[in-house]
């Protein structure tokens, strides 16, 4: 089985990316399944599909083709059949300490219930073998990113908090009963709890297996869309996950000669080169702005055909990392891969949160996650096709907490 997770900022086109890419799976005879973890759905207008797909698929699969199916989550749904005793408590809790019931119901869709929701599918889909390739249609970056660190994070959680809170609770229920108007939560609350972590279990195996998941990043040739993807594509490779393909969506046609455009198409020219030096190795697919809204199975299809030619959709694209952040002696470490590079001068700028790379005509730049960016580099060096730079100072090991 195949995942393939598009991510990116708002608008830039990833529902239209998924939807294309699970059109032409489906017709090169693989079971697809196109699945939006976008809590505003809009895979059924992408498909040109009167209503709400909410409305006649419950949240579950509605096929929209021969081997193509689309499934928007019902988060209310997933929540009652998954999280049952936890959100009751959750709810409880949040009602006695003097919110109204709609509210608190509101509320107890915590952050990460869609992708918990999604998580489940997924584990479930791998199982029963239904798919042979799953397209995600993530929420827009920030959620994206809670995504790929959920299945790591709730392992933190249920190890450290749930374990120990177990325990405690056992003890200091009986005793807290009569003391507080606060419920406690019940042993079924955990159990619960431990339930859903057995059917989550091996998720995060497949999500980060590259012969199984990759992610593909849309992007827009523009500055500040472009500034956000290169941050994602940082967190993406903290996290293991492979992306294998970068898509720059709405370039300007040739065609469009219109002196109103001139400046966007230079700016846009721009940008397009820049990308390279910020996502090479990893492929760059450009798509051209269309005459009109790309909706409907028809123009979903003419979009994929333009996009991947003769390639297979669900191939990898690219394997390995472009970089890596390591921790050695208490000091963070950026490896950039640059295999052809055999010598020469390196060179580095530090912008706020960015990494300039010069070796002679290779060029990298490098978002660099919060930590690292607040050090400075203090040593680069060529070692074994790749640009080693070590932030910080003297190998002290005092920040070392992870
Ligand atoms: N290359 C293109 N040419 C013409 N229209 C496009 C192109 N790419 C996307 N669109 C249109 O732009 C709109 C937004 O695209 P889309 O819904 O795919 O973005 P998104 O990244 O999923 O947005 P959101 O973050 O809101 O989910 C849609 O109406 C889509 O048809
Ligand atoms: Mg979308």
């Amino acid at each position: 089985m195949r995942i393939i997770l598009y991510a990116g900022k708002g608008g830039v086109g990833k529902t239209t990316m998924s939807a294309a890419t699970g059109v032409e799976c489906a017709r090169r005879g693989k079971r697809t399944l196109v699945m939006s973890l976008d809590p505003a759905h809009s895979l059924s207008d992408s498909f040109d599909l009167a209503g709400s797909l909410m409305d006649f698929g419950g949240g579950q699969p509605v096929a929209v083709d021969e081997r193509l199916w689309i499934q928007e989550l019902d988060l209310q749904r997933e929540l009652e059949e998954n999280w049952g005793e936890v959100f009751r408590y959750l709810s409880t809790l949040l009602r006695t300490s003097g919110l109204r019931e709609v509210l608190a119901d509101e509320l107890a869709i915590l952050p990460g219930m869609e992708e918990v929701a999604c998580l489940l599918y997924i584990n479930r889909y791998a199982r029963e073998k239904k798919f042979d390739v799953i397209v995600l249609d993530c929420a827009p970056t920030g959620e994206a990113m809670r995504f790929i660190s959920l299945p790591t994070s709730l392992e933190w959680y249920m190890r450290k908090l749930f374990r120990l809170e177990r325990n405690i609770m056992r003890v200091v229920r009986p005793v807290a009963k009569r003391l507080s108007s606060v419920p406690l939560p019940e042993d079924e609350c955990f159990e619960a709890v431990q339930r859903l972590f057995g059917r989550l279990e091996g998720v995060e195996k497949l999500l980060q297996d590259p012969a199984v998941t990759t992610a593909r990043l849309v992007t827009n040739p523009e500055k500040m869309v472009l500034k956000e993807t290169q941050r994602a594509f940082t967190y993406f490779h903290l996290f293991d996950l492979t992306v294998d393909a970068i898509v720059v969506n709405r370039i300007l046609p040739p065609a469009v000669r219109d002196e109103f455009f001139a400046a966007w198409r230079e700016s846009q020219q721009g940008y397009i080169e820049e990308a390279e030096s910020y996502f090479a190795p990893v492929p760059l697919w450009h798509v051209e702005l269309g005459r009109r809204e790309m909706l409907g199975r028809a123009e979903l299809g003419r979009l994929a055909a333009k996009l991947f030619k003769d390639k297979d959709p669900a191939a990898v694209f690219f394997t390995g990392k472009a970089f890596e952040f390591t921790k050695s002696d208490g000091r963070y470490v950026l490896s950039i891969r640059a295999p052809f590079l055999k010598s020469g001068e390196i060179d580095l700028m530090k912008n706020n949160d960015e990494l300039i790379v010069r070796v002679g005509s290779f060029k990298r730049f490098v978002a660099l996650p919060r930590r690292v960016a607040a050090l400075e580099p203090s040593a680069a060096t060529l070692e074994g096709g790749h640009v080693r730079i070590v932030f910080g100072g003297s190998p002290d090991g005092q920040e070392d907490d992870g």
